[in-house]
This record gives C-alpha cells, sequence and structure tokens, in this order.
C-alpha cells in the first residue's frame, strides 16, 4: 500500500479529530494548563513529561524528545504505516476516502450508510408533508417568516405532522426497521417498553446537512409559543453536535470566497443572512461553540465573526469563545447585536447594510476582552494582579508567532506591567519543571546552539507566514539542506503557505517521522520562539548563508581533487577548464547569495 493522499484530505482529518482524544485511547491525560499531560509512552518516566497541545494538534515530550500529529502518534504506538494511520483515522472523522480503482472499499459499504439512507427518507418524508394539506399551517408560518417555496426547497425545511406514528409507518412502509430509525433519532422508545413514537411532531424541520450534503440530524421548532422552542436530534454515530455547524455546506463556498465566515446562533438567523446577502453564515447547533467546529471553519476562513447578544449573557457568552478560537490560531470579530435583536430581526428591520456596518466596525473579540477585564478590574491592586495573570493566559493560548507577541505587548501597555514580566509568566505556567538529576535528551540543546538546518525548520514552523515561505522557495532551500525527509518537509511546508497564504506546520508532520528532525519540530512549537519580529528573517537569512557557504566549500574540495588529478594526468584542457569553474567560486564565496538588508 503506498497510496499518496492529498494533503486536503490530511487537513480535513486534522481539522477533525482532536489529538487529545485519540491520545486518550492509550494514555491516562490530565490536565496542564491549556494543554494535557501524560507519562510518556515512548520512554520510562515517573513524572508526566509527555503534553498534548489540542489548539495545534501535537504531543511532544519534553523528556525523550518525541513529537508527532495525530497520524504518527498512531504511526508509532501501533506500528502503523502513515497509510494506515489515515485510513484509520479518516474512519473516525467520518471523511470518506477516495477510492481507489481496485475497488477493495465497494466490498464494505459505509457502515452508516443506513443511517444516511433513513435520514434522507425521513427529510423527503418532512418536505412532502410542509407542501400538502397536512402542512398549510406550518407553511404559512415560514411564509410568515420571509420564506419563499423556492427558499423552503432549497434549504430543504420540512413539517413533522401532529400525531404519533406518522414518521414511523412512513419508514416501515418503505422496509426500514424501528431498529434503524431509533438509532438515528428519529423516533422513540415508549415507556410502556412496546413499540416507539415519533420523536418530531407538529413542527418545522429543519434538517441538519454535512459538507457533502447528507442528512445528519434535524432541528425541530414549535409554531407557537409553546415549550421547548426546539426539539434536535440527539447525538448518534453520525451526528456529533460538536463536530457540526449548521448552514456549512451551503455557506462554505461564499466563505472561501468573501474570505469570512459569520457565526450566528439561531437557525432562522442562518437562514435570514442567507436571504439577505450572508451567504457566508453558519450556526452553532443549540450547544457551545467547540475546538472541533473552530478547526472546520478556520479551513475556510480565518476572519470568523461571531454574533452576539449585547447583553451581559451576550458578551460572557462570546468569551467563553476565546479558549475554542485562540489555540486554533483564530482571533474572531465580535459584533454585538443592538439589544433586543437578533440578527434575523435586525436584517429584516433595518436591512443588510445594518449588518454590514457592524461587521465593518467590530473589535477583535480578544481586544475588547482584554480592554473590558482590565477595567474592570478597578484600583485594586491584588485584584489586578489576578486580573492580569489570567489575562496573560488567555493571550498564552494563541500559538508562539507575531500575533501572540503583540497581544501581550498590548496587554502590557493595558496593564502597566512589563513585557519581560508577562512572558515570565507565561513561561512558569507552561513548561513542566525539569525533574533535578534527570538526563538530558540529547536534543535539548539551546536554541542557540542550533545548526543552520535547524534554525531554519525552528523558524519556518514557529513562523508559518508567506513572507518566510517565499524566501525558503526562492533561496532553494529544500535542495540545499542535507536531508532528504527535511528537504521534503520544507517544500510542501512552504508550498503550500506561499500558495494559500496560510498552512499548519503539524499537517506535515509525517513528513519528518522517524527523522531527527521531527523532535525539533515540535519542540519548537511548544516551547517559546527564542526569536521575534525582523530577528527571525536575520536569523533564517545568515543560516541560508551558512548553507551556501556550505555549499560552496563542498564544491570547493571536489574542484581541488579533480584539480589535482587532471595535473597528474597532464590533461591542460580540463585543468584550464577546472581552474576557471574554481575561480566562478571564488567570486561567489566574496558576494553572499541572500540579501542581508532586506
Ligand atoms: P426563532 O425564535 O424562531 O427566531 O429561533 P432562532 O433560530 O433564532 O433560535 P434562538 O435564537 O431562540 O435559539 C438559538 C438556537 O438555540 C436555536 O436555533 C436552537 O438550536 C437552540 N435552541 C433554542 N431553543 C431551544 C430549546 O428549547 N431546546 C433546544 N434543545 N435548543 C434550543
Ligand atoms: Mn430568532
Amino acid at each position: 500500500m503506498s497510496r499518496n493522499f492529498a494533503q486536503e484530505l490530511i487537513e480535513e482529518i486534522k481539522a477533525r479529530v482532536s489529538i487529545r482524544e485519540v491520545v486518550a485511547d492509550y494514555l491516562t491525560l490530565g490536565k496542564a494548563g491549556a494543554n494535557w499531560k501524560a507519562l510518556c509512552p515512548f520512554h520510562r518516566e515517573k513524572t508526566p513529561s509527555f503534553m498534548v497541545h489540542e489548539g495545534k494538534g501535537i504531543f511532544h515530550c519534553f523528556g525523550c524528545g518525541e513529537s508527532g500529529n495525530i497520524f504518527t502518534f498512531l504511526m508509532k504506538m501501533e506500528g502503523a504505516s502513515f497509510p494506515e494511520a489515515v485510513e484509520k483515522l479518516a474512519k473516525r472523522a467520518g471523511v470518506e476516502l477516495p477510492r481507489d480503482d481496485r475497488g477493495q472499499k465497494n466490498q464494505e459499504p459505509d457502515e452508516h450508510y443506513l443511517l444516511y439512507r433513513v435520514n434522507e427518507l425521513a427529510q423527503k418524508f418532512y418536505q412532502a408533508q410542509l407542501f400538502s394539506p397536512e402542512g398549510v399551517t406550518a407553511l404559512e408560518y415560514l411564509r410568515k417568516r420571509g420564506l419563499s417555496r423556492a427558499e423552503l426547497e432549497r434549504l430543504g425545511l420540512g413539517y413533522a405532522p401532529a400525531g404519533w406514528e406518522n414518521l414511523i409507518r412512513h419508514l416501515e412502509g418503505r422496509g426500514l426497521s424501528s431498529k434503524l430509525a431509533l438509532e438515528a433519532g428519529l423516533i422513540v422508545p415508549r415507556e410502556s417498553g412496546d413499540g416507539h413514537y415519533d420523536r418530531f411532531r407538529d413542527r418545522v424541520m429543519f434538517p441538519i446537512h454535512d459538507l457533502m450534503g447528507r442528512v445528519r440530524g434535524f432541528g425541530g421548532r414549535v409554531m407557537d409559543d409553546s415549550l421547548p422552542k426546539y426539539i434536535n436530534s440527539p447525538e448518534t454515530p453520525i451526528y456529533k453536535k460538536g463536530e457540526m455547524l449548521y448552514g456549512l455546506d451551503l455557506a462554505k463556498e461564499a466563505i472561501r470566497k468573501k474570505d469570512r465566515a459569520i457565526i450566528v446562533e439561531g437557525y432562522f438567523d442562518r437562514i435570514s443572512l442567507d436571504l439577505y446577502g450572508f451567504k457566508e453564515a453558519v450556526a452553532s447547533l443549540g450547544t457551545a461553540f467547540t475546538e472541533a467546529q473552530a478547526r472546520v471553519i478556520g479551513r475556510y476562513s480565518r476572519n470568523i465573526y461571531l454574533i452576539f447578544d449585547a447583553d451581559e449573557a451576550g458578551r460572557k457568552a462570546s468569551f467563553r469563545a476565546l479558549p475554542i478560537f485562540l489555540p486554533a490560531g483564530l482571533l474572531p470579530y465580535l459584533v454585538l447585536m443592538p439589544e433586543g435583536n437578533d440578527p434575523d430581526d435586525l436584517v429584516r428591520k433595518a436591512g443588510a447594510e445594518a449588518l454590514e456596518s457592524l461587521i465593518a466596525s467590530a473589535p477583535r473579540l480578544l481586544d475588547y476582552f482584554l480592554e473590558t477585564q482590565i477595567h474592570a478590574a478597578g484600583t485594586d491592586l491584588a485584584q489586578k494582579a489576578a486580573q492580569v495573570r489570567e489575562l496573560t493566559q488567555t493571550v498564552a493560548l494563541i500559538p508562539m508567532g507575531l500575533e501572540r507577541e503583540l497581544y501581550l505587548k498590548k496587554l502590557s501597555e493595558l496593564s502597566g506591567i512589563s513585557l519581560s514580566r508577562l512572558e515570565r509568566t507565561i513561561l512558569r505556567e507552561r513548561i513542566p519543571e525539569r525533574q533535578p538529576g534527570r538526563q538530558e535528551a540529547p536534543e535539548k540543546t539551546a536554541f542557540n546552539r542550533l545548526g543552520s538546518e535547524e534554525l531554519i525548520l525552528v523558524c519556518l514552523v514557529n513562523n508559518p507566514i508567506p513572507e518566510l515561505a517565499r524566501l525558503m522557495l526562492e533561496q532553494k532551500v529544500p535542495e540545499k539542506v542535507s536531508d532528504s525527509a527535511l528537504a521534503q518537509y520544507l517544500l510542501s511546508l512552504s508550498g503550500e503557505i506561499a500558495q494559500k497564504g496560510a498552512g499548519d506546520p503539524v499537517n506535515f508532520f509525517h513528513l519528518l517521522n522517524g527523522s531527527r528532525w521531527e523532535g525539533l519540530a515540535g519542540r519548537a512549537l511548544s516551547e517559546r520562539s527564542p526569536y521575534a519580529g525582523d530577528q527571525i528573517f536575520e536569523v533564517v537569512k545568515d543560516a541560508i548563508a551558512e548553507l551556501d557557504k556550505r555549499k560552496v566549500s563542498e564544491k570547493d574540495s571536489e574542484l581541488n581533487q579533480r584539480l589535482s588529478a587532471a595535473k597528474n594526468e597532464g590533461n591542460q584542457e580540463l585543468v584550464l577548464e577546472l581552474l576557471s569553474e574554481k575561480n566562478r567560486l571564488i567570486q561567489l564565496k566574496r558576494k553572499p547569495t541572500v540579501n542581508r538588508a532586506g
């Protein structure tokens, strides 16, 4: 099996599967600040130094230096090959692998095929009911809320009729067992223990589609003020609320094109925004936003607008989004709705422009958070110290890089506490204490003693920015390094960043699996970056110059050998040719290839 997987597939899987959950299948994890720790499975230890960074999708052992992503974790734990690890995790993520032509996949139909099928039948049934005489009230209700027949059909909305066994009978008539409908959450067992009844009755039905357009679950709304307002599908093998977003299937193109995503709370908000031209809107599914959802949305755009109510509860809820988004490297914007309005009300009453202008002036959630919290602390010094400590930890959730530096600086300005003091606060919390007398692993050299290739890797991994990626490619760094795994990694990662404007270093970790580079890359992502700002470019350019120098001196000694051989043979012609080549080399040595000034 030597299948080549598309990088998108790797990304998709990595975005959907939490490394914490994968690791937790094998190890007992304890909380360590924003991360998780365990006893390292790759070396013997009594105190945990194996860290799992959920947001970054990596593990790293500060004891033995072992590092990797979800794929290489399985490879190391189970001795699996890369394709095996991909297959296993794809299954877990519910991501379909491209079938290869040998067709071996076709023999085992998707184990959830029947669940999708029963959902599809239910959706068709509800939709037909909406346009039948049974559905007049529901249709009228939806019309009043601004939905035309064409829109209703496009969105797949429906109506679950009143009565206890409509759907059950419909499915039975098509040969689908109640066991299946039960597993899909469409029906509920009777308390008497014999038979079932329909979960959704006399409700407007919203099908919830996945990215491939398959129905995974439903939300059902009453048409009056009775409670509960919504009933939703329970969690099922194909419906995990924390991993899905309502409307993402319809929104994903617009999110890419407009390069922004709007996240609202309600089904109706999502629908109204769509009707008013905000096709890039998605809704969370009535539960708190999760990291899995943040990662999924972050793949389509990094400009995320969270819409919340302007009241105290809304602002508090928005702050809870910080530990979800920041570790994924996302800095969402906060849009606060005018009091008493949800996005649906706002666009209907004040039009699309009203929302557009709120979006245009939206602050970043983190800026808003830091500013309001510092104010809230007041003048009590002890309270302020506690507050600053907490805010520092929030900023520390941002993966290492320029953004984090800048936010720390902002916090330093807001609080009047020096930047270096804040940095020390972060360090203390994040890196486990060294045990006295424990043997230092070989790769634990200080960053400033690293060689050129190591420095280049550390800098790129910590700063996956287009400027640096372009420098790598323009300077042909992958061709200049001595190791093919490292070359492949630098080439793939830089290529992705240069092409797409961003790339996650962790998504390419499997290219380093088993090499001496992976521990270094993992450690770089787990520790504080030794360089910041322009310093990074200085360091990388110096390192590239070193590589060039090394190439030149290798070439030089090779030329010298050939020259003396040619002289011995008395091959005058070759001697002249080699001499002129040597001259060119000397020119090269004088003139550094990398422009140090810019
Ligand atoms: P409208 O009142 O019709 O405008 O609904 P909405 O879509 O704007 O919903 P709302 O803002 O009231 O609630 C936001 C989301 O929370 C809904 O879309 C549901 O997913 C969820 N939700 C609201 N009410 C309930 C409820 O009673 N039970 C459950 N389980 N979820 C609810
Ligand atoms: Mn609403």
